[in-house]
């Protein structure tokens, strides 16, 4: 398997071999982690680490990794730089290209990472967009493979919005990779029609399922993976709070709903979480609306089957191996 020099853009790109073989080699480089083996391959090399929106596991992950790798990063916060302001993607891709081997972005469209990667002639890796996460898909499908030691005929459901970047994204790896997917939730937040037929076309040939449905109990029934994302994404309208809440609470992960999945379901979501309210968005909507939590309740959040701090360590591993791979492992 030869990834030098591709781009990492959307899992839509890459073979169910080549995201396995990313998989393989993400556990292969934690297990070195873990025993202390030296891992600086690409000492010598630096990324940049573009940011529009902010970030904790994707930023920290990204360097970390690079670390490890032996590289030197540079951070670009979603303010400081010309990016955007002064200076177009494509200038900015060819002056980045001249002095990194690679860089990541997180911004908004998907188009603008697009077009980072078509004027870099270095590997571009999309750290989320509104319409992509692929680095958090192989930290999902990782934990899921280490949870149940396999990855074809697990059903995993994911509650609420599903028409953005998490549900997008997971419709898109689990239809690869030969898991059941469910998108659970309102109607007009199913993923697009357009992407449903791809990804069913995706499914047909790993032996899965694509399901979308508006009821929990049917929705849920069985799984082994509940899945959530917060409800208002970065970059969306503060207006568009008060609708979601009351859109989609009935779609909030609660014991009831992991007892509806069964023993055996594990609850996953990529974090940050309104499980509580320490937050600042978490106190302000407490007041605002009488609530506790958002999209998990604590009780799930905080309980056993919640595998969300092992999910966030395998950003590290996985992108680890995507930068590993796409700059010639
Ligand atoms: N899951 C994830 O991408 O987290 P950050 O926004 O903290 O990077
Ligand atoms: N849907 C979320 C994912 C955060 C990792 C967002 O875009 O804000």
């Amino acid at each position: 398997m030869n990834l030098k020099g591709r781009d990492f853009l959307t899992l839509k790109d890459f073979s169910p071999e080549e995201i396995q073989y990313l998989l393989d080699l993400g556990a292969k480089l934690k297990e070195k982690k873990k025993k202390g083996i030296p891992m600086d391959i690409h000492r010598g090399k630096n990324v940049a680490l573009i940011f529009e929106k902010t970030s904790t596991r994707t930023r920290c992950a990204f360097e970390v990794a690079a670390h490890d790798l032996g590289m030197g990063t540079t951070y670009l916060d979603p303010v400081s730089s010309q990016i955007g302001k002064k200076e177009s993607i494509a200038d900015t891709a060819r002056v980045l290209a001249g002095m990194y081997e690679g860089i990541e972005y997180r911004g908004y469209g998907q188009e603008i990472v697009e077009e980072l990667a078509k004027y870099a002639d270095v590997p571009v890796w999309n750290g989320l967009t509104n319409e992509y996460h692929p680095t958090q898909m192989l930290a999902d499908l990782l934990t899921v493979r280490e949870h149940f030691g396999r990855l074809k005929g697990i059903k995993l459901v994911y509650m609420g919005d599903a028409r953005y970047n998490m549900g997008n994204s997971l419709m898109v790896a689990c239809a690869k990779m030969g898991l059941d997917f469910v998108a659970c939730g309102p109607k007009k937040y199913f993923p697009a029609e357009r992407l449903v037929n791809q990804c069913r076309e995706y499914a047909a040939a790993s032996g899965s399922s694509i399901t979308l449905t508006e009821n929990v109990e049917e929705g849920v029934k069985g799984a082994h993976v509940i899945y959530t994302d917060v409800w208002v994404s970065m970059g969306e309208p503060d207006e568009v709070w008060e609708e979601r809440i009351r859109e989609l609470t009935p779609y909030k992960v609660t014991k009831q709903v992991m007892d509806l999945a069964g023993e055996e379901a594990i609850f996953l979501h990529c974090l940050p979480a309104f499980h509580d309210l320490k937050t600042r968005i978490g106190r302000d909507m407490g007041e605002r609306f009488g609530i506790r939590d958002m999209e998990v309740t604590d009780e799930v959040f905080e309980s056993e089957r919640s595998k969300v701090f092992d999910e966030a360590e395998n950003r590290m591993h996985t992108i680890k191996a995507v930068m590993a791979a796409t700059l010639g492992e």
